[in-house]
């Protein structure tokens, strides 16, 4: 058993305890247009009366916001995507801060569908598909910005009503559990990065 004070709980532990939390691909456009997609965890239903979502994007090493945050600051939408568990290897590789969006597309070899609601596409071989309006920003400490999405349209292959539907979850780093059980995902950058 381990007994820790503020100051020594860091965040793998965090990360490995409050687990499992849903694992998204997340998508956006910046003002241009251009799409990007990336990985992300801190996804939190927030209510069902309105719909509505909380994404959490850390700030880059440098404090810089990364594109997912900065796409939705400037059109104020984003879908998240919940992946199948085939779709893991894809999800990982498609994380590498830095890359070119459509570089991380050819790589994640992911196909887009056109959405309903918002102007962002969305992953077409997705389990599920929320589309989000943004609602409220904040930031915490100058590290995180908060986003509360309402959602407007969601597209769903599975909806978990006759069972447990497809899906990952994140454990912590290079752990997941999915509905066909656990998987280990070697991804060495992360433990420094996210
Ligand atoms: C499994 C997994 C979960 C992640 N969860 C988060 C997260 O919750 N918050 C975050 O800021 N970054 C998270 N990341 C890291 C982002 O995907 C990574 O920083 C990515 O390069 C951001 O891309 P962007 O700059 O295009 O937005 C996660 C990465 C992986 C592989």
């Amino acid at each position: 058993m381990k007994h820790l004070d503020a100051h020594q709980i860091d965040e793998p532990f965090l990360l490995r305890i409050l687990a499992p939390r849903p694992l998204a691909w997340v998508t956006t456009r910046d003002k241009l247009g251009a799409p990007n997609i990336a990985p992300f965890s801190a996804v939190m239903l927030i209510d069902s009366d309105p719909a509505t979502l909380m994404l959490v994007v850390k700030r880059l090493s440098d404090g810089q916001r990364k594109s997912t945050a900065r796409n939705i600051l400037e059109t104020g939408a984003f879908a998240i995507n919940l992946p199948s568990p085939s779709e893991l290897p894809a999800l990982m590789r498609s994380a590498s801060p830095g890359v070119r969006s459509a570089d991380r597309f050819r790589s994640a070899d992911v196909t887009l569908s056109p959405f309903e609601k918002i102007h962002v596409d969305r992953v077409a071989d997705a389990n599920c598909v929320l589309e989000c309006q943004l609602v409220r920003h904040d930031l915490f400490a100058d590290k995180a910005d908060l986003f509360l999405g309402a959602i407007l349209y969601a597209h769903a292959k599975h909806d978990g009503s006759d069972g447990p539907g497809a899906f990952i979850g994140a454990l912590g780093y290079e752990w997941f559990v999915t509905s066909e059980g656990n998987v280990f995902v070697p991804q060495p950058y992360l433990a420094s990065e996210s």
